[in-house]
């Protein structure tokens, strides 16, 4: 029988081919006279990363893959990856080299040292820590979003952007069920899932430049961050999709006026053709808005899946304006003259009843 493990090192993973074997040379360096194994995480990487991932596994057991199908996020990844594992205490590492391996050692010993630690996180903002040769734009937005989480969920972390961090696994697990898993802040999730404050410590690391592949960050994973902490502060009184829908809903109003005046009073057609087109011009962009954005994780594509998403979402909105109209028209001839209270009720149920059937009809 071969000795317990004692850490489980898990990598998200997408488009990382080339540092695949790199970062497994490193982790077998930083970690001699330690029971490891390594965990890849890969959304299916058009790059091949979980093939050479594999490749490596074949011959050394410690390596081993999960490769996801149809499924993409940072987030949920490091999740799975950690449920993954019968070793006591589990790391998140990046897979593209950034973070400094070297350090976790210093990790598990702390966990071993201290039975009241919870997790112990990288941080590039105690002493001895630095984030590297990031251009000034990077640092100020880095700074921005720290600052912002701060002041939203008030994690007492010099460095709660960090996704390099050791944690007991039983602590995961029982926090699992809470974990959002939206966007690339796994360990603000972590942080702010918890019913109990975590102990944690802090380790300085300096971040490093990344030499193979690019960064995934974009706008999209950007959005996530703000999607992330609307979840987390407000998601359980309004859940964050059905805020989502509604804004764009809203935009598709001014959608709607712009085309009406434009077509009405610029080029003076008829009211109830220009009422057509703006209609329907505010529908096909809250369809692909909210395509693109409320239901990401089940974005339709190709013309064929969109085209019937379009007519399906058309329907069901067509059927929420008579709801809304009818609510609207009853709860005026109820209470007379009450405009506005009727007219929002009429506009609360559209909105109620278009989320609820395009959820299950169009993107179900
Ligand atoms: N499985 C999976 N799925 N992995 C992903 C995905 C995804 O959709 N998107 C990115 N990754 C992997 C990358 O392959 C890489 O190993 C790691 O996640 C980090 O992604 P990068 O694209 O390199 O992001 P970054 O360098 O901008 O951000 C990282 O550094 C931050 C520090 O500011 C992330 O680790 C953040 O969590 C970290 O806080
Ligand atoms: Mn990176």
């Amino acid at each position: 029988m071969s000795e317990p493990l004692e850490l489980a090192v898990v990598i998200p993973t997408f488009n990382e081919r080339a540092n695949v074997p790199l970062l497994v040379a490193k982790l077998e360096q930083a970690l001699r006279g330690t029971r490891w194994e390594a965990i890849f995480v890969d959304d299916d990487s058009p790059d091949g990363t979980a093939d050479a991932a594999r490749e490596i596994a074949r011959a050394d057991s410690r390596v081993r893959v999960i490769q996801r199908i149809g499924r993409r996020g940072l987030g949920t990844a490091c999740i799975e990856g950690m449920c993954a594992t019968a070793a006591p205490v589990v790391a998140v590492i990046d897979g593209d080299l950034q973070h400094d391996e070297t350090i976790l050692p210093q990790m598990l010993a702390a966990l071993h040292g201290d039975d009241a630690l919870d997790i112990v996180i990288g941080s590039r903002f105690v002493a001895g820590g630095g984030t590297g040769e990031w251009d000034r734009d990077r640092v100020a937005k880095s700074a921005f979003a720290t600052r912002l989480s701060q002041r939203v969920l008030n994690v007492g972390l010099t460095d709660p952007m960090s996704g390099f961090f050791a944690i007991r696994t039983d602590v995961v697990r029982t926090i699992a069920p809470h974990l959002s898993g939206i966007g690339f802040k796994i360990l603000l999730d972590i942080m702010t899932a918890s019913a109990r404050p975590l102990q944690c410590l802090e380790l300085p690391y300096v971040f490093r430049c990344r030499e193979q592949g690019e960064s995934k960050l974009d706008h999209v994973v950007a959005l996530e961050y703000l999607i992330a902490l609307y979840d987390r502060k407000f998601g359980k009184v309004v859940p964050v999709r059905f805020a989502m829908f509604s804004c764009i809903g809203v935009i598709g109003v001014l959608i709607h006026m712009g085309v009406l005046m434009l077509l009405h009073l610029g080029l003076g057609s008829g009211f109830l053709g220009a009422q057509i087109v703006g209609t329907a011009a505010a529908m096909t962009f809250n369809f692909f808005l909210n395509n693109a954005l409320t239901y990401r994780d089940r974005r339709l594509r190709g013309w064929r899946q969109l085209l019937d998403g379009w007519v399906s979402f058309s329907l069901v909105c067509s059927v929420g304006a008579v709801a809304n109209v009818g609510v609207a028209a009853f709860l005026y001839d109820f209470r007379y003259g009450a405009w506005a209270g009727s007219a929002l009720a009429g506009v609360l149920v559209g909105a109620v009843w278009n989320y609820a059937l395009s959820s299950r009809f169009t993107w179900g």
